[in-house]
């Protein structure tokens, strides 16, 4: 993600979030935090239609945010991105990865849940617009290898689905 990239990522924060973040947020990640912030834009057709970031510190990963524009959802333009962020984490040997979600956000849920993810714990009333706890979630990769494998093959079972072109930077597959 680049500088040119902010605004069209804001717009699907924007569509996407009860409580956005700010576009200062987006250009603080990818200039002062970028040493420990990584962030991946989907495109289609010139477009960016969803993006996802991920803090790496140590061997220690926590995913910040994902998002797809509403109208592509439902076509593993997340799970695209959510694959691709968690390559980048287990690339450098990351163990353990975090994440917080709102316990009303079952997809969101399913997705993480799919890999893996599990909850360890709640943030009561985290959520400032309506007092939604936050479960936080957690993923140990105990086998590095097989996690990878798994990454690979259902990279490969949703590329052999798509038809779209959809080009995801940073990719390291
Ligand atoms: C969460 C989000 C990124 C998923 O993106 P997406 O491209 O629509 O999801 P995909 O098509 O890649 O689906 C991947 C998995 O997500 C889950 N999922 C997606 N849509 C779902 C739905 N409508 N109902 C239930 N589960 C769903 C499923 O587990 C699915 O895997 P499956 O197809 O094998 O069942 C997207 O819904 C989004 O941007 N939501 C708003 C922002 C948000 O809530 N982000 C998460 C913050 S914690």
């Amino acid at each position: 993600m680049t500088l040119q990239d902010i605004e069209e990522v804001y717009q699907i924060e924007l569509l996407s979030f009860k409580t956005p973040w700010a576009k200062e947020s987006f250009l603080k990640e990818i200039t002062t935090n970028k040493n420990v912030s990584n962030f991946i834009i989907a495109q289609y057709d010139n477009k960016i239609i969803g993006y996802a970031g991920i803090y790496l510190v140590g061997n220690e990963g926590h995913i910040t945010n994902i998002a797809v524009h509403p109208a592509y959802r439902k076509i593993k333009i997340g799970e695209l991105l959510f694959i691709n962020i968690l390559r980048i984490a287990v690339d450098l040997k990351v163990q353990t990865i975090t994440l917080e979600v709102r316990e009303s956000n079952q997809i969101a849920i399913n997705l993480y849940s799919k890999y893996h993810f599990f909850p360890v714990s709640v943030r009561k009333k985290y959520y400032i617009d309506n007092g939604e706890n936050a479960i936080i979630m957690k993923l140990s990769i105990t086998n590095l290898n097989k996690f990878c494998d798994e990454l690979t093959n259902n990279l490969n079972l949703i590329k052999e689905k798509f038809r779209c072109p959809i080009k995801i930077d940073d990719i390291h597959f």
